[in-house]
């Protein structure tokens, strides 16, 4: 069954609201297009709602935690489309089996949009899949019968790769406004990477394409590229030599040991950045044509934009 009748969760977040607006590009091929967000988000992120409705969006102001609420919402919509945060990715489980219960709800698909979490044997011990694997696995369970998903496996951002980590720049950093960075591994270790908009195109695919998405993980990539190659592309764009420092993937270990004993609260993103330079992002082969995804952003696409507007490497879209 095609989806047209799209429901959003954590649609004012960081890759939440790029998720809208890719629908919002597509939507002739929606019947409509919906979101469910929080009182404190309608409060504090107005004017994003108020531009999400003025363009055809129909917003829900709700508390996912009240059952009745979610159920109300899931009644207008064929497919949930889960964009929610790192706090609340358990949280979906009792959203899945919401959907499960519902009369319309035949497509949930999680908040995932990021590192493979089944990439090979070491996956199902990282601390930071813990939430999600548990989300896969009620999707996969015999709790689950009527309702498709499709898990978007992508990879890190590009966006926020190539950012700044200003705080602790030793996890890889790249500041355009001093002219320097902080490489990964030996600056030669390839990576793969997805751009935000390339994720909502992807999103947009994997909608109108569910025969080729539905049960599985679609894994998709902007470019592969290495750290050095980042710095090179910067640096032809700002004409310049930069400093450059770097981490191995030894000191690499040892920060993110550290971190989780210090309780950092940005020991997760130590423990992806160590996956990332270690190589599993990487794949023979990719799910981009089938969805339909033939032209991707680029490296060029991207350090142009990081130039023009300098991003942090880590962004929450938490109030
Ligand atoms: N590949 C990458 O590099 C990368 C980078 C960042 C994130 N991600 C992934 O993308 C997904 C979304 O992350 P994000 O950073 O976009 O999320 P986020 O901005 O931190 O939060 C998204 C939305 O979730 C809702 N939310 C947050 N905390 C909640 C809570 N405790 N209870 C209920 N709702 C809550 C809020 O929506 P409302 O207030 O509107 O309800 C919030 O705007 C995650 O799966 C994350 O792992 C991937």
């Amino acid at each position: 069954m095609p989806a047209r009748k799209i429901l959003v969760l954590g649609a004012t977040g960081v890759i939440g609201k790029v998720l809208v607006e890719a629908l919002l590009c597509g939507k002739e091929h929606f019947d409509s297009i919906g979101i469910f967000t929080s009182a404190e988000s309608a409060t504090n992120k107005q004017a994003l709602i108020e531009s999400f409705k003025s363009r055809g969006v129909s917003v829900v102001i709700g508390d996912l935690y009240n059952d009745d609420q979610v159920l109300e919402a899931y009644r207008d919509y064929d497919t949930v489309v889960s964009a929610l945060g790192r706090y609340a990715i358990d949280k979906q489980v009792d959203l899945i089996a919401l959907a499960e219960r519902s009369s319309t709800i035949a497509r949930f698909i999680p908040s995932e949009y990021g590192t493979d979490i089944a990439y090979d044997a070491t996956s199902v011990t990282e601390m930071p899949h813990q939430k999600k694997l548990k989300v896969r696995k009620f999707l996969e369970s015999g709790a689950i019968s009527r309702l498709k998903y499709t898990y978007l496996v992508v990879g890190p951002f590009a966006d926020l790769y190539v950012g700044n980590m200003a705080q602790e720049p030793e996890m890889g950093s790249f500041d355009p406004e001093n002219k320097k960075a902080t490489l990964l591994g030996e600056g030669t270790e390839q990576i793969s990477l997805t751009t935000m908009a390339d994720v909502g195109r992807l999103l947009v695919g994997v909608l109108r394409h569910p025969e080729v998405c539905d049960n599985k993980a679609i894994k998709v990539n902007s470019f592969t590229t290495t750290p050095n190659a980042i710095l090179a592309e910067f640096e032809r764009q700002t004409n310049s030599k930069w400093n450059v420092e770097y981490t191995s993937i030894d000191q690499l270990r040892q920060l993110e040991k550290k971190a989780y004993e210090d309780q950092n609260s940005l020991s997760s993103l130590y423990t992806l950045r160590r996956i990332w330079t270690e190589g599993r992002t990487l794949y023979e082969k990719r799910d981009n044509e089938s969805i339909g995804l033939t032209k991707m952003d680029t490296l060029e696409m991207v350090i142009q934009q990081a130039v023009a507007n300098p991003v942090s490497a880590f962004q929450s879209g938490k109030l």
